[in-house]
């Protein structure tokens, strides 16, 4: 393991990104969504994407100085398209359209198409609850779900974040993956060279695996929930359901229509669609925050079958994660991050990290 600072990560991530051509901006916001997923400790959406989206930065398929423009929009509604700019740009455009018109009409929601990948979508949901407001957040991604039943991948790991503000500092912060995982966690347990849990993935011939290498070749995730006994077609229909918010709605790239996601930058432009609401509780009854507040703590505090480990409220494990990079102004990768980003920083002539070994 190794421990850099987290603002030397930053300052590594947005270097690579100007290398490519990134303006200083673009680059600092893609940075700040990757060591947020880092610190909450989602490492699969973190440092460990940032050479993706060089790579579609110098095969042309991510053109991150274009600027995202709004299509068509109503007191309330916006369909956007963001020009094919980076994830976060188009994310951070989408989200201050839904804020403003939640503030206007007490609801705002945004679709956008022609994105790239937006990270963790809990980001996005979070910024309006930092306002104030109920925030959710959506997005399509590459085909990797086999639908209850199936052996092909038909629909992504397409994920649904739930942000809210509670009174007393707490807040209720649902993000994940309509698959079992996401698929970064696949990728996570190949560079640690350990198998993956089963209920995770299914191998070529539709079966379970607990294979890394085979589950990432096979690119089929099962559904939250798992098999069809365990009831994961409705994990399906979430991830059906995101799609309906994101690529149906917005005209992007949706289902098995968008191009599988790779190294190599091919298959041409993403065409990503994300989904962004606001809502203001405010509308609603008073006493939102006290109510939320109210649950989240009872939560905590119920018998839990194992006295060693407590019952969490959603976002709990991340408040955790992040409290505590915050204290130490660290974030800690395994070797095997540590030495793809070394061989980054020399193909694209930026400074390598400074990294204390562990
Ligand atoms: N942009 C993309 O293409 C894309 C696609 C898929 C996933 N993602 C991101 O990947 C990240 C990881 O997703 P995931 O589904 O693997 O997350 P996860 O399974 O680690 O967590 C999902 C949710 O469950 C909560 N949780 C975890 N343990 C809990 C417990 N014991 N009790 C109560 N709540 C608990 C977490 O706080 C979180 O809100 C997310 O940030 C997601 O947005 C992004």
């Amino acid at each position: 393991m190794g421990k850099v600072a987290t603002a030397e990560v930053v300052r590594f991530m947005s270097d690579c990104l100007k290398a490519v051509g990134t303006s200083e901006l673009a680059a600092i916001q893609q940075a700040d969504l990757l060591i947020q997923a880092d610190a909450l400790g989602h490492p699969s959406h973190g440092l460990n994407r940032l050479e993706l989206y060089i790579n579609d930065i110098l095969k042309g398929t991510c053109k991150p100085n274009n600027e995202p423009r709004i299509l068509k929009e109503s007191a309330s509604t916006a369909w956007v398209d963001a020009n094919n700019v980076l994830g976060a740009t188009a994310s951070h455009f989408g989200m201050n359209l839904a804020i403003k018109k939640a503030r206007d009409t007490g609801v705002g929601w945004v679709t956008v198409k022609g994105s790239n990948h937006n990270g963790m979508a809990g980001y996005w949901a979070n910024k309006a609850a930092d306002e104030g407001f109920i925030g959710m957040a959506f997005t399509n991604t590459s085909p990797l779900l086999a639908p209850t039943r199936s052996k092909q991948e038909a629909l992504g790991t397409n994920p649904i974040a739930v942000v809210a503000p509670g009174s007393q500092g707490e807040s209720f912060y649902l993000d994940m993956a309509t698959t079992a995982v996401a698929v970064g966690k696949i990728e996570m347990q190949l560079r640690k060279g350990e198998p993956i849990p089963s209920g995770w993935a299914q191998g070529p011939d539709g079966q379970e695996t607990t294979d890394a290498q085979l589950a990432f070749d096979t690119s089929c995730l099962m559904p939250l929930g798992g098999g069809e006994q365990t009831s994961g077609y409705k994990g399906f229909g979430l991830s059906a359901m995101v799609e309906l918010f994101c690529g149906i709605s917005s005209g992007a790239n949706y289902g098995h229509h968008v191009r599988a996601w790779s190294h190599s930058g091919d298959g041409g432009p993403a065409n990503l669609s994300h989904c962004f609401v606001a809502v203001d509780p405010q509308r609603f009854a008073p006493g939102f925050g006290d109510r939320l507040t109210d649950c989240i703590q009872h939560w905590r505090q119920l018998e839990p079958t194992d006295p060693s480990l407590p019952v969490l409220a959603p976002g709990d494990k991340e408040k955790i994660n992040a409290r505590d990079a915050a204290i130490s102004e660290t974030v800690s990768y395994i070797k095997q991050q540590i030495d793809s980003s070394s061989a980054l920083a020399e193909r694209l002539n930026v400074r390598p990290m400074n990294v204390e070994l562990e």
